[in-house]
């Protein structure tokens, strides 16, 4: 079974079988099957952040189980929303419905799902800041679970799916609670100029689309996962060392005196942008974007992530996490 349309990279794989799950009854039923035959089985929903290098020789269980349900107090709003659910979709139904909360995480591709597992953020905005509760099927078992927002252990593309439950927890709902007292953020370089007191969250959307269309090349266009890195956190000597050499480096001071470090700068600096590997290309216009030129292998993208970190470590001795989960022929790999 083709993967090819089911990877925002467009990467040319296969997999020997391929399930769209649409109900959790059906999730259980297909999870435990393949458990009791000894099949191998990944979890994919939008693949915009996957890297599949080879064709996988296993089942691939698409998440495809849809449904939003909205319910309010006073305070607030509480969605309930299907792991298949697109996560952009999302975002344009609260909008639709006068809901505001989720608008600078517009336009961030994939399911619903796959959010809580690298806390996806954009434009000042987390998903753990919206987050009220996460649904899983836990694996090996098979039982379903629900953890709150508190016990995710969310952080920078970090959680618990990423670390303790890594593989062993099928996302199956996500509940978000959004304050009808709504607070615009507005910290995000783009969005600093919006007048806090009259700005509306439609605004804060069209900007938000706006910048990211122009900021990051279209899957559609030129297959990519978006960042292909973390932006590296490196401590304060570290840091007053690297700015002495580097006064225009681009840092975010963090809530315990770290800073985080823009990995597009160090890989614009480091001379990348434009460089190909094979068919992929370091992008132009974002560097920490890696494209797909059209016809490109996996061992083109394991190249091109080896030598991205291999130069930002040898001129910045930084080094740098792949952001994008990648996979091999028996599955889950590292580069
Ligand atoms: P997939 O790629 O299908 O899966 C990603 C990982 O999650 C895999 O390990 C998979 O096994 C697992 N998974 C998926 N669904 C489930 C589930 N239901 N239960 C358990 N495991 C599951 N991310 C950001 O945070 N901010 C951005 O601004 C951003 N911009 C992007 C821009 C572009 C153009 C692209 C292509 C990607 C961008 N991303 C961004 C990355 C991507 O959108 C997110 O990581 C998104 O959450 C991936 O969703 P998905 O459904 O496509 O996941
Ligand atoms: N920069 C350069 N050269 C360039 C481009 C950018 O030096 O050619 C510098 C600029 O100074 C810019 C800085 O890099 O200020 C940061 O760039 P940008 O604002 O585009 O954000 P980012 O840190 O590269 C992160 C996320 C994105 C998210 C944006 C907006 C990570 C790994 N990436 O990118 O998420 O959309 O912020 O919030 O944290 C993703 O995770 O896939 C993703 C796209």
């Amino acid at each position: 079974f083709s993967l090819k349309s089911y990877n925002t990279f467009g990467l040319n794989v296969s997999c020997k079988a391929f399930i769209d799950v649409t109900s959790v009854a059906e999730l259980i039923q297909c999870c435990q099957l393949l458990q009791q035959q000894g099949k191998p089985f990944l979890i994919l929903g939008g693949g915009s952040n996957v890297l599949l290098l080879e064709d996988y020789l296993g089942t691939v269980i698409h998440i495809a189980i849809k449904g939003i349900d909205v319910t309010e107090d006073t305070a607030y709003y509480y969605l309930s929303a299907a792991a298949g659910e697109s996560w952009h979709g999302l975002v344009q139904f609260c909008l639709s419905k006068g809901i505001a909360g989720l608008e600078n995480m517009a336009q961030i591709p994939g399911t619903v799902g796959a959010a809580p597992i690298q806390n996806i953020g954009a434009y000042g905005l987390e998903f753990a800041a919206a987050c009220d509760w996460v649904e899983y099927l836990e694996l090996p078992k098979c039982r379903i679970k629900r953890l709150r927002a508190d016990a995710c252990e969310f952080g920078y593309r970090e959680s618990i799916f990423k670390q303790q439950l890594r593989n062993t927890a099928v996302i199956t709902r996500v509940g978000i609670k959004l304050p009808k007292a709504w607070m615009p953020i507005l910290n995000y370089g783009p969005l600093k100029h919006l007048p806090v007191d009259s700005v509306t969250p439609q605004q804060i959307y069209d900007i938000v689309c706006q910048v990211r269309q122009q900021k990051l090349p279209d899957p559609a266009v030129l297959g990519n996962v978006g960042s292909c890195f973390k932006n590296p956190v490196i401590d304060t000597d570290t840091y007053q060392h690297l700015a002495a050499r580097y006064p225009d480096m681009v840092a975010y001071e963090l809530p315990d005196g770290k800073l985080k470090i823009a990995a597009a700068w160090l890989i614009d600096q480091a001379g990348l942008k434009g460089q190909t590997f094979g068919e992929v290309m370091v992008h132009e216009g974002q560097p920490l974007v890696l494209v797909n030129l059209g016809r490109a292998k996996g061992a083109d993208v394991v190249q091109a992530l080896k030598a991205v970190r291999a130069k930002v470590h040898q001129v910045f001795g930084i080094a740098m996490e792949p952001e994008p989960r990648t996979y091999g022929a028996y599955g889950e790999r590292g580069i």
